[in-house]
Parts: C-alpha cells; structure tokens; sequence
C-alpha cells in the first residue's frame, strides 16, 4: 500500500487526536501518503479530504475533540451513501482506510470492506461498550470527568444535607456508571444490565442517614432508568431531599488523560502496522495490556461482558 486515509465518527472522544497523529506519523515513518477525512462518513462521501504532513499534527496530542471533526452520518447507512464513498477513496487511490469511532462507525466500514476496500477500525467511544478490547480511547478521561465534577458536587450536597442522583453517559452500556461510582464511592449505581434494587437504595440511604452521613452520591447510567423518576420517588420514600444533576457532554470535552494518549497513539500505530502488514478487516484491541488486531467483527459480535465482579464490589463497600 501507498496511500492511507483516516476519519473520526461518531461521538467525540479525548484521545482522537493523539490516535489520529499516530496513524499519521507512523505511517509517514513507513513511507506512506496519509490523507485525513473531514466530518467522518459525511466527509468522505462529499469528498473533503486533506493532505496530512508532519505539522499537520502538530500540537494536537493533548487536545480533546478531533481536528478532523466527525459526524454521525445517515447517509452511510444507504446503499448509495456506501458506493460514493467507495469510489471517492478509488478515485483519490488511497488503498486502505482508518476508521476511529464505536461500533456503528465499524458497521460503516465493513460495508467498505464488502466493496474491496482494505480497513481497520479503532475503538474510539467514551462508552467503553466495544466488545473484544478491554478500553476504548477517551472512556478514561470520561471517567475522570464524571469524578472531578461529582467532588464539586459532594461539596454542595454535604452542606446542605442532599441526596445527589448523577446521571452519566454510556448509551445502553453501564461502564462509565460503574466506573466512576466505584472511584467515587457512590452509595447505589443504577446501571442497564442489571436490574435496580430499589428497596436496596431507601435501605441503603436509611442506614447512611442514621450513621450521620451528610451527602449520598447515586450514579445513574443514562440507559438504566429516568434518575428524575428515581429521584422523586426516593423523596417520596425517604423523606430526603434530592437533585438530578445530568453531567451530558461535559464529559466528553477536555484534554484526554495521559492513557487515554498511550492507548491512542499505540493503537494508531497498530493500524498501521496492520495494513502495512496485509490485513484488513482488523480491529485494534488492548487486552491485558496489549495491543492486539482483532477481528472487526468481534465488535459487533456477542455483547461485550458486564464487569459483575466490580459492581459487587461496589456494593459490599457501599454498605
Ligand atoms: O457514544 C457516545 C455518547 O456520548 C453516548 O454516551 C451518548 O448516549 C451519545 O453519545 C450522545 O450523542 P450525541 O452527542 O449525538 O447527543
């Protein structure tokens, strides 16, 4: 191969623009011609490509978003969408294609691969939902913001006695939920795989309440239940008062933390080295600490397991 492409699509997620300097810079290291694709599937369909140099990533590993832009595109989803883009990739000859982005993003680039299209997917989600890999780039610095933003809130909970329900983002996947509700030593979290104990929550508040705690932090996924319905009908049961607070895209912004940044730059140069090496169809995958290519459709395969064992744990230090 000669010359590669790479796109961001979907969400936004810190850490896209260090993975997007990686693929440049390792594939310029390797002698190839990389062009970035503007706004995603969108982008590549309407033709807005750019030529990527040295400088052109400069400056851009600490940044959150992505230089590239990206988009969630419905005209990716139509047969005619799927052709165009095809062929604006032939037309430009660029052998291969770098997709950053979830699993909805990875279904695009299958329907590319079905059309001769040489391509690799790497899991660029604050959802952390991609089966097959371990983390996804930005989930990290996700959880990071959920837990700078509920320390401000303790402070405001605790002087005024309140019972604190966060809503955080995941889609239909309770991992950033989990996640930050253990590093914050959430009282419940409510989460899409498994069902809500309500009793549990009341008896849980209860028993805090009477051991003189002054604040209780219950972490909502968004995919679990409505933390407004929960919230009132805690009030109606306990008697405490509470708040919603809906953290939404707050958490997707910000410079990515530092493994966010590793994960992304060693999985970029993965992709690279995939194509370089002949194969597509490839996902990149960090399984116990490793970079892996995996099978793209491992991504979409069996859904990626629940962490049950942490969400116990959570649990039995919450009691
Ligand atoms: O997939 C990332 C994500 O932030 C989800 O957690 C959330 O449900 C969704 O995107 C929000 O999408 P949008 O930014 O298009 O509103």
């Amino acid at each position: 191969i000669k010359r590669i492409a790479v796109l961001t699509s979907g969400g936004d997620a810190p850490g896209m623009n260090a993975a997007i300097r990686s693929v440049v810079r390792k594939g310029i290291y390797h002698g190839l011609e990389v062009f970035g694709i503007r706004k995603g599937y969108e982008g590549l369909i309407h033709g807005e490509f750019i030529a990527m140099n040295l400088g052109a990533v400069a400056d851009i590993i600490h940044r959150g978003g992505t230089m590239l832009m990206t988009a969630r595109s419905q005209e990716m989803t139509t047969p005619e969408g799927q052709k165009n883009a095809a062929a604006q990739l032939r037309y430009r000859e660029i052998d291969a294609l770098i997709v950053i982005g979830g699993d909805g993003s990875f279904r695009g680039a299958q329907t590319l691969s079905a059309q001769g299209i040489p391509i690799v997917g790497i899991p660029g989600t604050i959802d952390n939902d991609i089966t097959g890999t371990d983390l996804t780039i930005g989930f990290d610095t996700a959880v990071n913001n959920v837990v700078q933003a509920v320390s401000k809130i303790r402070d405001t909970a605790t002087s005024h006695d309140r019972t604190f329900l966060v809503e955080v983002m995941g889609r239909d996947c309770g991992n950033i939920a989990l996640q930050s509700g253990v590093a914050c030593g959430a009282e419940s979290i409510l989460v899409p795989e498994i069902q809500p104990d309500i009793d549990d929550i009341v008896a849980k508040l209860e028993r805090g309440h009477q051991r003189g705690k002054h604040h209780s932090i219950i972490m909502v996924a968004e995919g679990a239940t409505s933390a407004w319905n929960l919230g009132e009908e805690l009030r109606r049961r306990t008697g405490f008062e509470t708040r919603v607070t809906i953290l939404g895209h707050i958490q997707r912004g910000g410079n990515p933390s530092a493994l966010d940044v590793v994960l992304a730059s060693q999985m970029g140069a993965k992709a690279v080295e995939i194509l370089c090496a002949g194969e597509t169809d490839r996902m990149t995958a960090c399984v116990n600490q490793e970079i892996l290519s995996l099978p793209l459709e491992v991504a979409y395969g069996e859904r990626r397991p629940f962490n049950k064992g942490l969400y116990d744990l959570a649990n039995q230090l919450a009691i």
